[in-house]
């Protein structure tokens, strides 16, 4: 057991009297972190002091140029290279959509993605559903593949390692929340990626990790703020994540949204949130103004373009021809239905993350094995009207024990009762 360091403990008083740390201890801590000197509960109580205590921006920036420091940072060629982000949400195949679909308009995506993050999901969970495809480039690849294709995407193995530690403790002790901690989570990973524009879509409400409006504001604020500190452009979008994006919740179910999306057949609401992110892509990277940014979005996608940009893309990593129609599917299927009528009133977002992962779509601990066919389809949307009886949503599944335990969740996900009032999907942009 690694044994409690004095410097360490000074640096824990310093923060939980709410006095700022200097920008050489937070680099100190993040090399301790990495040579696997500090104790977990020192570390913890750590966390739990910035929780209450908050830290300033200069803060901010040192630890998170610390963690970007910690393993391999890229460094992209010339180039209109822009990179996404998202804050984390609950059927969000954004970046399924949007990547490809900026490649497809001229920018270059070199984007290292993570996998499933608490009870959110994770772009390589859903990519991995795509049989023969490979996420393990090396940097060169990714590169090589993103200035040839135009858009690359790959498991960010050891990129911000220093992270996954921090991320770990923060799941386990109720901190995720903290507002500089999500900062430099999210800034050190981009940071290491390379690229000199950001987009974050910064995600709100029951599903997201940022319940409330306000936060969600103050978090995209913090994101750019420390992007532009750290010498690059970033824009912040905020969207509601009150209910799932689409209508599936599941790695295979969710990368076949994707394409229907790309081939112009996909739900509105990933289509509308997915335009909003790609626009503001091509428009942070200089490829095109707003209203040029639209119409080039909506050429490639009639055309076919978007579609051909996210094939070619995993093509190039491997999958075989018309891969779309090889997607896992889930031995079996359970219904839950409405028991009364009226309209759908509220879709927990939480609830139906809650209802797929127990299916195995997501984990419950960093070691579980995804199932990437499970999953769920939802039939009703918050605001539609119902009937009793109606089929509410789908559970596809291969474990019964697994179905037992996820109907507890889905059960309770919809609210039935009067037209509730919609809230819109994008509620604002920061630059
Ligand atoms: N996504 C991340 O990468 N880190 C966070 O802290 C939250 C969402």
């Amino acid at each position: 057991m690694v044994a409690a360091s004095l410097w360490f403990t000074d640096l824990i008083v310093r923060k939980r009297d709410g006095k700022a740390v200097a920008d050489d201890d937070w680099r100190r801590f993040v090399e301790a972190l990495g040579a696997g000197e500090l104790p977990d509960y020192q570390i913890s109580a750590l966390l739990m002091a910035v929780y209450f205590r908050g830290m300033t921006v200069e803060e901010t920036a040192a630890l998170t140029a610390a963690m970007a420091a910690s393993g391999e940072q890229l460094v992209l060629d010339e180039g209109p290279y822009v990179d996404k982000h998202s804050t984390g949400g609950v059927g969000d195949a954004v970046t399924l959509v949007a990547v490809p679909w900026a490649a497809a308009c001229g920018a270059r995506i070199a984007k290292l993605s993570g996998r499933s993050l608490g009870h959110t999901g994770g772009t390589v969970d859903k990519l991995e559903a795509i049989p023969g495809i490979n996420l393990s480039l090396t940097a060169e690849e990714l590169k090589e593949q993103a200035n040839r294709v135009g858009c690359a995407v790959a498991e960010a193995h050891a990129v911000a390692p220093a992270d996954e530690i921090i991320y770990a403790l923060r799941d386990a002790t109720a901190t995720v929340e903290a507002l500089p901690l999500m900062v430099s989570s999210i800034l050190s990973k981009k940071l290491a990626g390379g690229a000199p524009a950001f987009v974050f879509d910064v995600k709100a409400g029951r599903g997201a990790f940022a319940k409330e409006e306000n936060y969600a504001r103050e978090l995209g604020g913090s994101l750019i703020a420390a992007a532009k500190a750290s010498g690059r452009k970033a824009v912040a979008v905020i969207t509601s994540m009150d209910q799932p994006l689409g209508r599936t919740v599941g790695n295979a179910l969710e990368v076949a949204e994707a394409v229907e999306t790309l081939q112009g057949r996909g739900p509105d609401d990933l289509l509308e949130v997915s335009a909003v992110i790609a626009a503001e892509m091509l428009t942070v990277a200089g490829i095109a103004g707003p209203e040029e940014a639209r119409r080039r979005l909506e050429a490639t996608l009639e055309k076919g373009e978007a579609f051909a940009k996210l094939d070619e893309m995993a093509r190039a990593q491997g999958a075989p021809a018309e891969w779309w129609t090889r997607l896992p599917e889930a031995a079996k299927t359970a219904p839950v239905k409405a028991e009364r009528g009226g309209y759908v009133s509220g879709l927990d977002a939480f609830a139906v993350a809650r209802a797929a992962n127990t299916l195995g779509a997501g984990r419950q601990v960093k070691e579980d094995v995804v199932d990437p066919a499970v999953g769920v389809v939802l039939h009703k949307k918050a605001g539609e009207p119902v009937s009793a009886g109606d089929v509410l949503m789908t559970l596809r599944y291969n474990d019964d024990e697994r179905l037992r335990r996820s109907l507890e969740f889905a059960r309770v996900a919809f609210d039935v009762g009067e037209k509730p009032t919609p809230r819109p999907l994008i509620l604002g942009v920061l630059r």
